[in-house]
This record gives C-alpha cells, sequence and structure tokens, in this order.
C-alpha cells in the first residue's frame, strides 16, 4: 500500500510506493515511485460537492411530488369501492405496472398518488407526466430528457421524466393521448428497464414503477388502431377499474358530508348538511362528471347559500341546466351538433366497448369505421 504525502519540494500531493532491491540477500538500495493525485484529490473533492448537491436536488423533487393523496383519503361506503381499494392496496405493495382506468373525475390520481405512498418506493420520487397536455415533440423530450446541443436550443442538459422518478413512480396520465410514435419508444423502456436521452448515445439503466391512467377505452383505441396491443399488454400488468360515481352511489352522502366539511372551512360557512329533497336529488343524478361534479356543486352551493342547510331548491338551478342541455335535442340546432348528439345517445345506449361501438354503429347505419372518425372528430369520451 502507498503512502500519501507531499513531493519534497513540491505542494503536489503525492503516493509513494517504495521497494526494496535486494540482491544476495543485502538490500543494496530502494525503488520509490512517486504519484502525483493532486488532480485526483481535486476531482473527489469536487464530486463530493456534486453528489451532495444532487441529494439536496433529490429531496427537493421527493418534497415537491410528495403525493397528495393515500388511501385514507379516498371516501368510499361502497363494497365496491372498498374491494377496489384492497386490491389497489395489494398491488401497491408489489412492484408491478398498473392501469388505472375510469370515467373522468372517478378519482384515478388519487389512486396513483395512494400507491405510490403505500409502496415500498414511497420517499423516492412521485413524477406525474400528462400524456395528453404537452404536444408530441415535447413530450418525448420531457420523457427521456436531452444531451447539451441535442439540437438548437438545448444548451443544456435536460434530465427527463424518468431519470428524475429513479427509484421511485413514474405516472403516465391520459395513456390514451399518446402518438404512436412515443408508444413505440415508450415500449422499449418498459421492454429494456432503460432509456436514451435525445441525442445520447448511451442508453442509460432505469429503476422506476409505471402507473398510467385514461378515461378513454383503450380496447377500441386499439381496434382503431391508435394504441398499441403490444403496449397495452405491458402496462395493464394489473388493471385498477375505478367504476362511475352513479354505480356506487353509496358513496354520494359520505363524499357529500366530507365536501361540505372541507368547504365549511374553505369559505367559514357554517353549512349542517343537505335537506332530505336535496338529498334525493343527489342521489339520483346520473354524475356524468363523477366526483369532480359532485365536489364542484357542492362548492357553488356552499359558497352561495345564506342558510345553514343546502336546500332542493339550491341545487335546482345546477342540475336544470343539465336538463334543458339534454333536452334541447327537440329545438332547432346545427347538423353537426345533431349528429355528435345521436352518435352519444347510440354510444351511451349500446356503451362505449367495442361490441357497443358495432351495435351503434348498426343502429346509426354507418359503418364502424366512420364511427370512430366522428367519434375522433367530435372528441367523444
Ligand atoms: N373517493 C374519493 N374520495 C375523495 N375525493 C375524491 C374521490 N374520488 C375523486 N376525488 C376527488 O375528485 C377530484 C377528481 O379526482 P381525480 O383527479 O383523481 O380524477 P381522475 O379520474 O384523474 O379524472 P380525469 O380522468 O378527469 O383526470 C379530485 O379532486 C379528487 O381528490
Ligand atoms: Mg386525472
Amino acid at each position: 500500500m502507498g503512502k500519501r504525502n507531499k513531493a519534497v519540494g513540491s505542494n503536489a500531493e503525492v503516493i509513494s510506493n517504495a521497494s526494496p532491491i535486494i540482491i544476495n540477500g543485502e538490500m543494496i538500495g530502494a525503488v520509490v515511485v512517486f504519484q502525483d493525485i493532486t488532480e485526483v484529490l481535486r476531482l473527489t473533492e469536487e464530486l463530493q460537492r456534486s453528489t451532495s448537491v444532487i441529494n439536496g436536488l433529490r429531496d427537493e423533487i421527493i418534497k415537491l411530488s410528495e403525493g397528495r393523496g393515500r388511501f385514507d383519503d379516498i371516501i368510499c361506503e361502497s363494497s365496491k369501492m372498498k374491494n377496489i381499494i384492497n386490491l389497489a392496496r395489494k398491488a401497491a405493495r408489489e412492484d408491478s405496472t398498473i392501469l388505472i382506468t375510469g370515467e373522468s373525475g372517478t378519482g384515478k390520481e388519487i389512486f396513483a398518488n395512494a400507491i405510490h405512498a403505500e409502496s415500498p418506493r414511497a420517499g423516492k420520487p412521485f413524477i406525474k407526466v400528462n400524456c395528453a397536455a404537452i404536444p408530441e415533440n415535447l413530450l418525448e423530450s420531457e420523457l427521456f430528457g436531452y444531451e447539451a446541443g441535442a439540437f438548437t436550443g438545448a444548451s443544456k442538459l435536460k434530465l427527463g421524466k424518468f431519470e428524475l422518478a429513479s427509484g421511485g413512480t413514474i405516472f403516465l396520465d391520459e395513456i390514451g393521448d399518446m402518438s404512436p410514435m412515443l408508444q413505440a419508444k415508450l415500449l422499449r423502456v418498459i421492454q429494456e428497464r432503460e432509456i436514451e436521452r435525445i441525442g445520447g448515445n448511451k442508453p442509460i439503466k432505469i429503476d422506476v414503477r409505471i402507473i398510467s391512467a385514461t378515461n378513454r377505452d383503450l380496447l377500441a383505441l386499439i381496434g382503431s388502431g391508435a394504441f398499441r396491443e403490444d403496449l397495452y399488454f405491458r402496462l395493464n400488468v394489473i388493471n385498477i377499474n375505478i367504476p362511475p360515481l352513479r354505480e356506487r352511489r353509496e358513496d354520494i352522502p359520505a363524499l357529500t358530508r366530507v365536501y361540505i366539511e372541507h368547504f365549511n372551512r374553505k369559505f367559514q360557512k357554517n353549512i349542517k348538511g343537505v335537506t332530505e329533497k336535496a338529498k334525493d336529488m343527489l342521489l339520483s343524478y346520473d354524475w356524468p362528471g363523477n366526483v369532480r361534479e359532485l365536489m364542484n356543486i357542492l362548492e357553488r352551493t356552499i359558497l352561495m347559500s345564506q342558510g345553514e342547510w343546502i336546500t332542493d331548491d339550491l341545487l335546482r338551478p345546477y342540475f336544470d341546466q343539465v336538463k334543458i342541455k339534454s333536452s334541447s335535442r327537440d329545438a332547432i340546432m346545427p347538423l353537426e351538433e345533431m349528429e355528435k348528439d345521436l352518435i352519444m345517445r347510440a354510444l351511451k345506449e349500446f356503451g362505449s366497448s367495442v361490441e357497443g361501438k358495432r351495435k351503434a354503429a348498426e343502429a346509426l347505419k354507418i359503418s364502424l369505421a366512420t364511427l370512430y372518425n366522428k367519434i375522433k372528430k367530435y372528441g367523444i369520451r
């Protein structure tokens, strides 16, 4: 082993290694090799400094991304939801890839947060990417990052969300809206467990759990060629399907109670609850916007209310509006709107599964491909 000291007559840190020269059993001298390690020591120090900066930043990422949502925050009374929470809790502990499906506003994001918070990866980053909100070329660099100089304007290295999520979970929201090009890249990432930064030339190993979510019918998207079947199977290792609120009406009173407390605090009100008639109204409504819609209606009525109880009179304006919208089909309207309305009614009647769409197309006397085109054109979900 060498000895670390300063070289005589200089400031350089050196390692010296001395070996004796022995001839005929007699030591006649020694060879000493000096190795200048000043630079190595400087770099080591610099590396330590950088590492501590990185660790500090990583802690910040974790703090910023700390899930707003645990299983305890999910309000439910229905056995349907309780079963799903049980399934999700079990799945959380494993490292398997999870696909969360369900209509808009059913709580997919809360579930994703809760799964991460109850997984062995809790305490590591939870990074959300909304695949629908970001244009394709930007989404690629969001996900995979780029090297400095990868393209004009790329002056600094940018880490992608997969690298930021290192050790933790990446949540790919609205996965059904991802472009085919990125679907192919994502598939490769899942298969190889490595990514490549844009403009980079070496793959980087990643250790990230993938949770994805969508309110779109992925099987129908596969049917119309908009979503890759092989990617679907990779993402859908465990499926958590959250039923719409109208299929678990027992949850409505519990949600109402908790949200009244919440908005009482927020607006400094003292609402005691809902009247019987108002409760009936809440229970019989169809809730196309699910929990988010219930929350919004309660927020508005509580903000506007003067008294202590939420009455049917306070709720009626909102539900009437919805009714007016759906009965306006009797009025004269642009043909396109009429077409959209008819398609939506057909889908409501037959369901939005592939089979349902086939029947809907039949009833409308158009081809299945035309139906898909029109669904896309009118943005029907
Ligand atoms: N069971 C629940 N208990 C408490 N809050 C809920 C529940 N379900 C949903 N929420 C709340 O409703 C709102 C919508 O939920 P979330 O954003 O998770 O829905 P989503 O399924 O991701 O909707 P989208 O498809 O539109 O993105 C959020 O504010 C969420 O906190
Ligand atoms: Mg969401």
